[in-house]
């Protein structure tokens, strides 16, 4: 049972299917906190579920739960080339029983990106690789009505996976961190810190957190463009899944204002563009490696921290901070191994 059904009867008809390994460890880095002058926590979602963990894990369960209540036999999403949200699709999506359909844009090379293609490659999922970004939008109804035309029943999950039912697997998370500050495993942060992507994992994690009565910041580090991450989409994203869940029971409580009151955007630490490694992600990712034993990428988790780690030394000297570690800790290389070697058609995902 998850916290959301327990607590609240009525969401007990929630669609929900079962992938992760709860609660994720909590700990405390005096390593990492010596060094950035602020006490440091971890939330170890790299760890949600054995075979592959990260924030993907966990949107899932609620994805494939809205697939199987549609009857869907087929599952369509999209993203950049190294997407771990495609990734994440193919691989449990494939568990499930459905057939897999990734349509990938081409990405900034690096080992890791490289690495899952290939891993959706071995789970079997189909990849449609596409030239230029801004032709997804048109692809992805184009390949539903394709398949459709075959008899497929497809279910599309946006880039990202930051619809109303994915945001709910952070919704649930920001629930059971608050249990955990309950329970004493944690002292209140002043603030937790996330990538922000699609939205769903900070949006989602407001909710959990202000329906649970805690009043910690969470902090959306921006690692996409301005248009895809702004106040306005994740005011809607809050609005919209607190609107969800008190349709389907009036009693979880109306906390939309302060979610958005409490979850606040850094833009700073961007840089060059999304996928393009910066000076501060790459130090940041150092001392991950050398303090508290963790691999960061550069994409999101890099600088996610790399935000934390920078209002350590200002704004926040002195606090509790928390950091979500959203990126699998699994490792991919005995699937590769198992899977086909990366066709040629597939290596324009890459760019230099
Ligand atoms: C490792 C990692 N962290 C954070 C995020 C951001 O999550 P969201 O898309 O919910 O904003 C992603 C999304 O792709 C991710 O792969």
């Amino acid at each position: 049972v998850t916290i959301l059904s327990d607590r609240w009867s009525g969401l007990r008809k929630v669609p929900h299917v079962p992938l992760t390994e709860l609660p994720t460890p909590v700990e405390h880095v005096p390593g990492l906190s010596e060094r950035a002058g602020a006490e440091i926590w971890i939330k170890r979602d790299d760890r949600t579920a054995h075979r592959y963990g990260g924030n993907k894990v966990r949107k899932l369960e609620y994805l494939l739960g809205e697939a199987f209540a549609q009857e869907a036999d087929t599952l369509i999403t999209a993203g950049a080339a190294g997407s771990h949200h495609v990734l994440a699709t193919a691989l449990f999506g494939a568990e499930q029983g459905f057939a897999v359909h990734g349509v990938l844009v081409p990405q900034r090379f690096s080992a890791h990106v490289e690495e899952q293609v290939r891993a959706m490659l071995a789970a079997g999922a189909e990849i449609h690789p596409l030239r230029f970004g801004a032709t997804a939008v048109a692809a992805i109804p184009a390949l539903a009505a394709r398949l459709r035309l075959r008899g497929r029943r497809p279910y599309v999950i946006p880039p990202g996976g930051s619809n109303l039912a994915g945001t709910l697997g952070y919704v649930e998370a920001g629930l059971e961190l608050a249990r955990q500050m309950e329970a004493g495993v944690l002292p209140e942060p002043d603030a937790v810190f996330v990538a922000l992507g699609s939205g769903g994992t900070a949006a989602g994690l407001a909710v959990g957190l202000a329906a649970a009565g805690v009043t910690s910041r969470v902090v959306g580090v921006r690692v996409v463009p301005l248009p895809f991450a702004n106040r306005a989409t994740l005011g809607r994203l809050i609005g919209g899944v607190v609107h969800h869940l008190r349709a389907l029971d009036e009693r979880f409580p109306d906390v939309a204002a302060v979610a958005r009151a409490q979850l606040v955007i850094d833009h700073d630490e961007i840089g060059e563009g999304y996928g393009e490694p910066s000076a501060s992600g790459e130090s940041a990712a150092r001392l991950a490696r050398e303090r508290a034993g963790l691999e960061l990428e550069p994409t999101y988790t890099a600088k996610a921290l790399a935000s934390a780690l920078r209002q350590a030394r200002d704004r926040l000297a002195g606090r509790r901070i928390l950091y979500l570690h959203t990126l699998s800790s699994a490792d991919l290389g005995p699937a590769i191994h198992g899977g086909p070697p990366l066709p040629r058609s597939l290596t324009r995902l890459f760019r230099q």
